[in-house]
């Protein structure tokens, strides 16, 4: 599976619900995740992140990835048209500690 990881929160630019073929991203407030047992593993998305926030879990310290993504693709509906990025996307891309300063 591919998972998002932190640098999508509070960016949030969807260029990856654009090529999911199986429609397996869900939104929260501030970031997308992956539903793990949904995605195909195709990989299309990963190079389509502006912020390069889409790994495969064959990546080395993943699994907690996995079982974030798991849990709030659980939670979340499902995204499948792009919508807009969040306002500061741009200035907030590579900031350090998103998650404990914006996930929510
Ligand atoms: Fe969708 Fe493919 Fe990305 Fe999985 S790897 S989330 S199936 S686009
Ligand atoms: Fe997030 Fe990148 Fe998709 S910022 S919403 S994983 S395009």
């Amino acid at each position: 599976t591919y998972v998002v990881i932190e640098n999508c929160i509070a960016c949030k630019h969807t260029d990856c619900v654009e090529v999911c073929p199986v429609d397996c991203f869900y939104e929260g407030e501030n970031m997308l995740v992956i539903h793990p047992d949904e995605c195909i593993d195709c990989g299309v998305c990963e190079p389509e992140c502006p912020v390069d926030a889409i790994r495969p879990d064959t990546e080395p310290d993943m699994e907690k990835w996995v079982e974030f993504n798991r849990e709030y693709s659980e939670k979340w509906p499902v995204l499948i048209t792009k919508i807009d990025a969040l306002p500061k996307a741009e200035e907030r891309d590579g900031e350090e500690g998103k998650m404990e300063k914006y996930f929510s």
